[in-house]
């Protein structure tokens, strides 16, 4: 049984445990985790069915046919159809004309597929996919750990580079094209999201969008930034200082930085994600910028940027091998700057593994 099906018969087993008749995934990070195709999602219907138990069915464009044979290479049934026709029946035929059935749907299928798969099969019931697909992709194996290890290196390089780059006068889409370059150009096989390069008093707003400020003496440079390898993402956060730093600024660098740390040494004891999001907000609210950390410790990463686990308060998931997530405090002062230092950690059956290895040093440069 080749990894995709192992995949398909641990979801199934769960779809049983917790009544769901049928799981319906779109053109997602689902799809490829399940069945190692990978589309892009338009307006047709492109959908592969799986039963609580038996083989998927696939619902693709006929355009995809000769791609789809290759990857399934006959490991369950593929139904296709053309411009000219309505997919509707392949979708009832798919769900056996189920009534009042449990179905989960993944999360970012297009609500107008949605409501075609709604009219197919009236007086169902729907839930997220997340539900049941959550806790397996949660857990990486082996191979999926190196290569999360493998992009978040290239993330290392590219914030290197970055490093040697940054001088005052530089545009912040300056930096952000130079980083998306960077990563293509170090093999990455794409961006894991848009780089996120906030200067000066933009510091302050934690997903600030680039623009065309121009960097100057006593910035604050946030800059997040990740690349996809197969598949998987990686995310990493620095915080540079353009010239001298002010003792405030040293004040809220080293509070960032310590919860940072601390919330990766609380992984060597037993603990859950809210109670790493509680270690990493102590330390911030000692410092006295408590109500500056305005987000949540840390995200899930795979094959999507963000996924479960969350680091939050009210999320009391264990923390257990395989789990691969992000440590990202920071602290933002509205109208001044703000600071983050993320790192992405592995934990493993030998301890948490921070798999960012980039200097975490205030950087003057
Ligand atoms: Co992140
Ligand atoms: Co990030």
């Amino acid at each position: 049984m080749d990894c995709y099906m192992k995949r398909i018969a641990k979801v199934q087993e769960k779809m049983l445990q917790e009544n769901y008749e049928y799981l319906i995934l779109g053109p997602s990070s689902n799809m490829y985790y399940f069945t190692g195709f990978r589309m892009v999602a338009d307006e047709r219907l492109q959908l592969i069915i799986i039963p609580s138990s038996g083989a998927p069915t696939a619902v693709l464009p006929e355009m995809y046919k000769e791609k789809a044979e290759i990857v399934f290479n006959g490991r369950f049934p593929l139904t296709t159809w053309n411009d000219q026709q309505d997919p509707l029946e392949l979708v009832k035929k798919a769900l056996h004309e189920i009534r009042n059935g449990r179905i989960a749907v993944d999360d970012t299928l297009r609500s107008s597929n949605l409501i075609q798969v709604m009219t197919a099969v009236p007086g169902c019931s729907y839930a997220p996919a997340s539900r049941i697909v959550d806790s397996l992709r949660m857990f990486k194996d082996e191979e999926e750990i190196k290569i999360l290890a493998e992009a978040e290196a290239l993330a290392d390089k590219v914030m290197e580079k970055v490093q040697g780059v940054i001088r005052p006068g530089m545009r912040e889409k300056e930096l952000e094209f130079f980083i998306e370059k960077s990563f293509r150009e170090i093999g990455a096989d794409d961006i894991s999201f848009k780089p996120m390069i906030a200067s000066g008093p933009n510091s302050s707003s934690p997903h600030h969008i680039s623009c065309d400020r121009e960097f100057q003496a006593g910035d604050f440079i946030i800059v997040d930034c990740g690349c996809i390898v197969k598949g998987y993402c990686s995310d990493i956060t620095r915080t540079f200082c353009l010239g001298k730093a002010t003792d405030e600024m040293k004040k809220i660098y080293n509070a960032v930085r310590e919860a940072n740390e601390q919330a990766f040494s609380a992984l060597f004891r037993r603990c859950s994600t809210e109670e790493v999001d509680k270690e990493a907000r102590k330390i911030i609210n000692d410092s006295g910028y408590g109500p500056h950390f305005t987000h949540r410790t840390g995200h899930g990463i795979g094959l999507d940027i963000h996924e479960a686990p969350y680091l939050v308060e009210g999320d009391r998931e264990q923390i257990l091998p395989g789990m691969v997530f992000s440590i990202e405090p920071g602290i933002y002062l509205p109208g001044k700057y703000g600071v983050r230092i993320e790192d992405i950690v592995a934990m493993t059956a030998e301890g948490p593994r921070c798999l960012s290895k980039y200097s975490k040093d205030l950087l003057e440069l």
